[in-house]
């Protein structure tokens, strides 16, 4: 016999807020929980597939030869750009993959292999002959590359250029300037877990389904890809990423894996699995773009910005253009009468780029910061003043008020803790035998961004409540903070929380990126509780036993927002030490301090302030990828090359917060925290090795051979 419970306590539990364990953390470390490329669902008929990669970076190929492929052992078929099945139009041209026989640059794919298995696949893969008509390549970005455009748009958003006043004139006039050159190499986003798909067709004729299990950061972007390249209608295709091991923008949108996958599956009749071998990653997911930015900074002489510009010139593919905004967050930083940001894109022979964590922000502020820290040089102001001096009241470039903005909280706070008071502010002043010490700050902004969503929540009849969104988790705590905003809207302990995500079969939700997952499901989540929580208390007797769901779709709600400046904000501080021998740069401490509205899970949200300041580290010291221009590709594509933080580099890292409430956000009242964490960590790190030895480096990373 069921008896009716008290569905919405008196006293609610409070739930966000709480440094909750992650709800999958077991099903992760004991190793149930399944990724795209071992999911449990493998059937025996599985076939593999391993894709061709160009060897030229420029040309077109003009033969494929697949005897020697087919006559191996466990082929089931090769396809070229003469045999693989002819897909639709997509939005996104580097999906339009073995479609004809271009080679836009090294690494892009001209064959499929086919096999039993992932070795007779690869054994295949590694027989197919390929000849190429080769053109001469030109990979090289310069300040004033001759096919350098300005793009109406930077990052597929913002505008590319915007000026205020007379940012030249002002510049000239003003009785201190800095003009300074900065740049940043091209970088990769080298997840744990590297890019794999399977994919399955059932059925025939108008019955024919498309079922996909995708390492991405959103299913439905997939989905939508998918639907449109094999002309099926959307409800006939499901993606399934129920776990994903990392992505920082490489599997924000869909990429040629997936396409290669479903169409080996079409062709051979077979479910097929492909997962890329990471050799692979540097040309085919994205990367970061390099950069090559000047700062003009025009200031009195008590430091008040009189003129800021930063100009940045940037590569993309001859494929499509992706223009890396880094000139997009000196629009939002500091007060001054005039401002030029502006962006040009150079397209070359190259890998196509993309969003790599703080896409423009993480670039742009390394800039603009490290510029910022050679003002307060010029004026003999401590950096930390400097910044509070040229705090805006409005947004610099729109005039928009913010929302709410904590800089100088964040500054202040991170002093306090860092122990800035007692800095001696002379560079290459602390020498403790071979090694220089020296200390840095830098700011951190990123913008608040919200996409709809839709979602369910369900009241069980056992009592327990189930929540549907396809949200997607790439390591960052999103089903756990899920489950917290429903259980905090409930008034009902976590636990008593299930949640689904990762499936085009849940609720449509948009992507995990731009920081703007929690934001976003975690509005329709809110919404879909609030209602299931009204129903409920209307509710008398037992409930049915299909349960009580209420449903909500967030589109109108996040269309009709009051026009605020809504961003997150930061500030780093760094110690680092030189070898004076062999020009080693340590870094001995961390701090970041941030202002990102309410802090939903401290727990998880530490991990993720943390994680981007590691990865801010490795940007300052070790990560760099080398566009090698005779061979017209990228030197490093591995983990042994292509340097990332080990354990060892990183020091203890102090990751703080300070009380943020902004009612104008999202019913949450939180900022997205997922980047944030990198963009003001390179020039934290590089402002304290000028510090250190007194000498400016301005080309990351900061390696031995360039700091001896
Ligand atoms: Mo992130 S670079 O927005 O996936």
């Amino acid at each position: 016999m069921h008896s009716t419970r008290a569905r919405v306590p008196a006293a609610p539990a409070p739930a966000l807020g709480v440094a909750t364990e992650r709800v999958e953390g077991r099903d992760k470390v004991t190793g149930t929980a399944r990724y795209a490329g071992e999911h449990a669902h493998t059937p025996p008929d599985c076939a593999y597939a391993w894709p061709v990669p160009a060897t030229v970076a420029c040309g077109r190929v003009t033969s494929v030869d697949t005897a020697a492929a087919l006559a191996l052992p466990g082929t089931l078929a090769v396809l070229t750009p003469g045999t693989a099945p002819r897909l639709g139009e997509a939005d996104d041209p580097t999906l339009a993959v073995l479609q004809d026989d271009a080679v836009p640059h090294r690494g892009w794919y001209v064959a499929l292999a086919v096999a039993e298995t992932l070795e007779d696949a690869r054994a295949a893969a590694a027989a197919v002959g390929v000849t190429y008509a080769a053109e001469p390549h030109d990979v090289t970005l310069t300040e004033d590359h001759p096919d350098a455009y300005r793009p109406d748009l930077a990052n597929g958003g913002q505008a590319a250029v915007r000026e205020r006043g007379d940012a030249e004139g002002a510049f000239a006039a003003a009785p201190v300037r800095v003009d300074v050159t900065y740049r940043v190499p091209p970088l990769h986003n080298h997840p744990m877990e590297p890019h794999a798909a399977f994919a399955r067709w059932d059925g025939e004729g108008d019955g024919v389904r498309l079922t996909v299990y995708d390492s991405s950061q959103g299913a439905n972007p997939v989905r939508k890809t998918l639907a449109a390249l094999f002309r099926l209608p959307e409800d006939r295709v499901t993606v399934v990423s129920e776990h994903v091991g990392g992505g920082f923008g490489s599997k924000g949108t869909p990429r040629p894996h997936v396409v290669l996958a479903a169409m080996a599956a079409r062709h051979t009749g077979r479910p097929v699995k492909l997962a890329l071998p990471r050799n692979h990653l540097a040309a085919v997911v994205g990367h970061r773009a390099p950069t090559i930015q000047r700062v003009r900074l025009g200031a009195g002489s008590d430091g008040t910005l009189l003129s800021l510009s930063h100009e940045v010139t940037t590569h993309t593919s001859r494929v499509k253009e992706f223009v890396e905004q880094a000139g997009v967050p000196a629009r939002v930083m500091y007060a001054s009468p005039h401002s030029l940001t502006d962006h040009h894109v150079a397209p070359l022979d190259v890998p196509t780029p993309s969003w790599m964590r703080a896409p423009g922000e993480a670039p742009g502020m390394y800039a603009l910061e490290s510029a910022m820290d050679e003002l307060a040089d010029a004026v003999g102001l401590d950096p930390v003043e400097l910044r509070v001096r040229n705090e805006p009241a409005t947004e610099p470039d729109s005039g928009l008020p913010f929302s709410s903005r904590n800089l100088v909280a964040c500054l202040r706070e991170g002093a306090r803790r860092f122990g800035w008071a007692d800095r001696d502010p002379r560079p290459a002043a602390r020498r403790e035998g071979r090694w220089l010490t020296g200390t840095g700050v830098a700011a951190a902004t990123y913008p608040v961004l919200v996409s709809p969503s839709t979602a369910t929540a369900t009241a069980l009849h056992d009592g327990g409540y189930d929540i549907r969104v396809n949200a997607t988790d790439i390591g960052t705590g999103a089903r756990t903070v899920l489950a917290q905003v429903a259980a905090d809207v409930l008034g009902v302990a976590v636990d008593s929380v299930s949640i689904g995500i990762g499936s085009t079969r849940l609720p449509r939700a948009p992507l995990a990126g731009g920081s703007s997952g929690t934001a976003s499901w975690g509005w329709a989540v809110h919404r879909a509780c609030t209602r299931l929580a009204e129903r409920l208390a209307r509710h008398t007797g037992p409930l049915p036993a299909e349960g009580v769901t209420a449903s909500a779709d967030t589109t109108a709600e996040t269309e009709r927002t009051p026009p605020f400046a809504r961003h997150a904000f930061g500030a780093h501080f760094a110690e680092v030490q030189v070898d004076t021998g062999t020009g080693e740069v340590r870094v001995r401490r961390l701090t970041g301090v941030y202002a990102a509205g309410r802090i939903l899970n401290p727990r998880t949200a530490r991990s993720q302030f943390i994680g981007g300041m590691i990865m801010g580290l490795g940007m300052a010291l070790t990560e760099h990828s080398t566009m090698d221009p005779a061979f017209g590709g990228f030197a490093e594509r591995d983990l042994a090359s292509y340097h990332v933080p080990s354990h060892a580099d990183v020091p203890e890292i102090d990751a703080h917060w300070v009380e943020e409430d902004d009612p104008h956000l999202n019913p949450m009242g939180s900022k997205g925290i997922g980047e944030i964490g990198i963009v003001g960590t390179p020039a934290a790190i590089g402002n304290a090795l000028h510090h250190a030895t007194g000498v400016r480096f301005r080309e990351l990373p900061l390696t031995p051979d360039r700091v001896l």
